[in-house]
């Protein structure tokens, strides 16, 4: 089963159009607010019958764009009327945003607002939802803003930049968040449906984004840019009779080729001092650290490499998230051969591991040893995190140019949201375990020994890193050499993700 046409561009009836969404307000608090808490909650887990019942018989203009466009329900043509006054029914029927089904019309798209946190407001249309449908998605379906998308969106460091490439654009996200603090903005996607709504949503949202039709970097061939970003169809999809290759989750490739080919391959489309964003996901078979898969993709990569892992799945939690998504649900035709279709796959090579993460490279501007920094962290982080990576890869940046002997001989001071928890045995006066905890950021723990939490005490902006060991080895009757070694290692580690700062 194949969609139907994408929205047109239509100038005239998109200034309509949008005037119609700002007036009603059609914006993300106020759909929020409409809803009620409850059904806002319940429609982020995609269970919509509360909001059904919040917009049930509504005739505000909220409350039928939300209806008609967010939860595709059939609404009556005059309340419609009513919503959009400057484009009309038969505007939006021309726009290709609803069809007419007698007195009734019914969306071909869903359209929501979406902003981000520093107060842009857009609206973005995709493909109708799996619960606007009744039945399991066409393969080119077009996806709207999802949970990877926002992931991605959050990550991204967002300095202004001259050029950023969106590879995989969809209907346009990350392109969106890019042309806040981009000079201009390439968008590519091998799915001519993804591009049509792309078109759409720059043209409703007023930004100009150059699109290009072609798989991954094959578009931007001998191009540079300052930041990619990506939110690739990284799902891995057994090759096998019955299984949809979504075009949206497929990159056509098996097992995590597409990641591996997208983490080699986009060093060559890095300017000096750019930045590739990518989300990923990674098999690792028995007896395999992910550490040395991903190590052999960014070693081959030639670029700094910081890799966050966020979950690890085994192979059967993966086939049961993956063979119900597209609407195949468990108790429908065929799904429990899609279980074992994908059970199968991961056997075939032997995996018993898959791991989902971001993947940050950086094509450093002078000619030193890149950096691999290859970290678990699968607790809450901090919303944006795109800040934390900006400061995070300037740190890396920074401490890849030094050795331990100039590492050593700079003040060091504690970040302000760091903090120290002492644990003690019963009854006991001295602590037996102290970790130093990150308040923003990654929310790092660190578990520091004697030395390395007399280290941390004294680093106050004043005091080199060199000063305080020699004075720590003689307190502790630690040799000076070995308390420098250790010293330098943790420092290191805690000035990269900002738990120390340069004093
Ligand atoms: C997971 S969606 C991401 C959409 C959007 N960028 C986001 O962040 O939500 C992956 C996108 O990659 C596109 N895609 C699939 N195969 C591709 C290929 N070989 N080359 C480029 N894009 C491809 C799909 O059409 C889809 O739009």
């Amino acid at each position: 089963m194949t969609s139907t046409a994408t929205p047109r561009t239509d100038p005239a009836l998109l200034d309509a159009l949008r005037e119609d969404l700002a007036a009603a307000p059609f914006g993300v608090d106020e759909v929020h607010e409409r809803l009620g808490d409850l059904a806002a909650r319940a429609l982020g887990r995609e269970q919509v019958l509360p909001a059904r019942r919040a917009v049930a018989g509504a005739t505000d203009p909220l409350g039928v764009l939300i209806g008609c466009f967010g939860l595709g329900l059939p609404t009556s043509a005059d309340d419609l009327a009513g919503a959009l006054p400057r484009t009309g029914v038969t505007g939006a029927v021309a726009l290709g945003i609803v069809e007419p089904h007698g007195a009734h019309v019914v969306a071909t798209c869903d359209l929501r607002p979406y902003g981000d946190d520093a107060g842009h407001a857009w609206w973005v249309a995709s493909d109708p939802t799996e619960h606007a449908r009744t039945e399991p998605l066409p393969v080119d379906h077009v996806l709207g803003i999802g949970g990877a998308s926002s992931t991605l969106a959050s990550w991204t460091p967002r300095a202004q930049v001259p050029r950023a490439l969106d590879v995989g654009t969809g209907c346009g996200v990350q392109a969106l968040h890019l042309s806040t603090h981009a000079d201009s903005v390439v968008a590519t996607d091998l799915s001519r449906r993804a591009l049509g709504y792309a078109a759409f949503n720059a043209a409703l949202n007023r930004v100009d984004w150059d699109l290009r039709a072609g798989s991954f970097l094959e578009p931007v061939a001998g191009e540079a840019f300052d930041l990619v970003v990506s939110n690739p169809p990284f799902v891995i999809t057994p090759r096998a009779e019955g299984v949809p290759l979504y075009e949206y989750r497929d990159g056509g490739a098996a097992g995590d080729a597409v990641v591996e080919a997208l983490t080699k391959g986009v060093g060559a489309h890095l300017a000096p001092g750019g930045i590739a964003q990518l989300l990923g996901t990674w098999e690792t078979v028995a007896g395999q650290d992910w550490r040395e898969r991903l190590g052999e993709w960014i070693a081959a990569s030639g670029l700094d490499a910081w890799v966050v892992q966020r979950d690890v799945q085994d192979p059967a939690e993966y086939a049961e998230l993956w063979s119900r998504d597209g609407g195949h649900l468990p108790g429908t035709p065929g799904h429990e051969a899609l279980v074992g279709a994908w059970l199968d796959d991961f056997a075939a090579r032997g995996v018993e591991q898959i791991g989902f993460g971001i993947i940050t490279l950086h094509r450093p501007t002078t000619q030193r040893a890149p950096f691999v920094d290859l970290v678990e962290v699968s607790g809450p982080v901090a919303s944006p995190m795109g800040p934390t990576i900006a400061a995070g890869l300037a740190a890396r940046d920074r401490l890849a140019a030094l050795d331990d002997d100039e590492l050593l001989d700079r003040p060091w001071r504690c970040a302000d949201d760091v903090t120290t928890e002492t644990h003690a045995a019963p009854g006991a006066t001295d602590p037996n375990v102290i970790v130093l905890r990150q308040g923003g950021g990654l929310a790092r723990s660190v578990r520091l020994d004697t030395l390395d939490a007399a280290l941390v005490s004294v680093c106050d902006g004043e005091l080199t890193a060199r000063q305080a060991l020699t004075a720590i080895s003689a307190l502790l009757d630690v040799p000076t050499g070995e308390a420098l070694a250790a010293g330098a290692g943790l420092v290191r580690r805690l000035a990269a993700d900002g738990l120390l700062l340069p004093g």
